[in-house]
């Protein structure tokens, strides 16, 4: 294969063979396509797109560029979700150990936040002692014993992504939906799920802005794991106002379990169950029917998905008494509470004010290489359709000074419109 042939190609419009792509990212994964031809090669595809048998092969190539996780072994069968990511996008965290007790075993291989979206790693990272960087095979046998476990992106796991995003990232070619599709499923499909269900955010703080573009992404997903042997769904979540009432990480993690005793933010809990149901009866289709979403409720409610929580951290090595005692996760060094200026009701929480705004103040990263303050964020945030008087409270900051939380307040408030 002459690579620049095939970069021609594309760049014509023209689709590529199986064997063209497949000798393309293995050229690329192995170095003997350098990073300036995929370069090339991904604005080509940017430009020209692909179609869904292309797309699924390139998706394929990726996934066989690594290590490919067989559960043939586990006793139970096995799910995973996805999420495009958002602000206070905690759901993993209650969504795992929910679906575990329910008998559908979750392998849950998760990312770090970069810019404004949360990662589920950092946030399961701020519990004292969870190890988020287990072996694969400690991975496989705390899925096999617990049901659920959670941990990073290891380097084996479809390399070839790791080295294409890091080029796309910095070449403008991540809004493309071939390139998006293969890049989120070449990992999933690798992890080794045999039911994915994805969650797709649309909206101003989430990577597809509009609605019909989210559509086109979860359309591709859900396509693409289906030709390659998937049981597959998913469902579309609007990102214009955060889940849930805190943003951050040990605050996160506080509202999750909050939601796991039953308690928690309404909207927070209905998209647990939601997915919850989706991934069971998919998984699981004996349990499919009438009677499914009462007794994902009762796993809820009776604490049976808090137990799973429990297990889950502490194979991790976590201690797991900030169950109870919320004072053991990391504690902010200043807090400042942010007042509403005049009587009225909330119009909106601009969720894409509230990341920067929690980014700032600690909670995430600009570069993959910064490092986060576990106990930084936000908590006890209004929500869209409250009634507020002069003076009330909309949210708390937490922060490592009270300069930097001090310094945030007039840019919370603005996250607010009082109408
Ligand atoms: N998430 C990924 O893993 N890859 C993309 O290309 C975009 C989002």
């Amino acid at each position: 294969m002459v690579p620049q042939w095939t970069i021609e190609k594309k760049r014509d419009g023209e689709r590529l063979e199986d064997c063209e792509i497949r000798e393309f990212i293995g050229g690329f994964a192995s170095g003997k396509i350098p990073d300036y031809q995929m370069a090339a090669m991904a604005m080509a595809i940017f430009f020209r797109g692909m179609d869904a048998a292309e797309t699924a092969t390139l998706t394929d190539a990726m996934m066989r560029s690594g290590d490919l996780l067989d559960w043939g072994a586990c006793p139970m069968p096995t799910a995973d979700k996805h999420s495009t990511g958002g602000i206070g996008d905690k759901i993993s965290l209650m969504l795992a150990p929910l679906v575990a007790a329910m008998g559908v075993a979750v392998p849950m291989i998760s990312g770090r936040g970069l810019g404004i979206t949360g990662g589920t790693l950092d946030k399961l990272d701020s519990i004292p002692g969870y190890n988020s960087r287990l072996p694969v095979a400690d991975f496989q046998r705390i899925v096999g014993d617990v049901g659920c476990s959670i941990i990073g992106q290891t380097a084996r796991l479809a390399p070839a992504d790791g080295k294409l995003y890091a080029l796309r990232d910095v070449t403008g070619t991540v809004p493309s939906i071939p390139l998006i599709t293969a890049s989120i499923m070449s990992k999933k499909l690798a992890e080794g799920a045999g039911t994915l269900v994805f969650d797709v955010k649309f909206g101003r703080a989430a990577f597809m802005r509009t609605r019909a573009d989210a559509e086109k992404l979860l359309e591709s997903l859900v396509s693409t794991g289906r030709r390659m042997g998937r049981k597959c769904d998913a469902v579309l979540t609007p990102m214009d106002d955060p889940h849930g009432r805190a943003v951050g990480n040990a605050l996160e993690v506080a509202e999750a379990v909050e939601t796991l005793r039953g308690a928690g933010p309404a909207d927070t809990r209905a998209l647990t169950l939601d997915l919850a149901c989706r991934m069971v009866a998919l998984a699981s289709p004996g349990q499919a029917g009438d009677g499914l979403r009462a007794a994902i409720e009762h796993a809820l409610d009776s604490g049976a998905a808090l137990g799973k929580f429990v297990r889950m951290v502490e194979a991790q090595g976590g201690d797991p008494r900030f169950v109870d005692n919320p004072a053991l996760l990391p504690q902010p060094g200043a807090s400042a509470d942010v007042l509403a200026d005049r009587k009225g009701v909330v119009a909106e929480v601009d969720a894409a004010k509230i990341g920067r705004v929690a980014l700032e103040l600690g909670a995430g990263r600009r570069a993959v290489t910064d490092a986060i303050d576990p106990a930084a964020g936000i908590d006890c945030l209004v929500a869209r359709g409250e009634a507020v008087s002069k003076g009330d409270r909309l949210m708390t900051l937490h922060a490592a000074t009270p300069a930097l939380a001090e310094g945030l307040v007039a840019a919370a408030r603005d996250a607010v419109s009082i109408g």
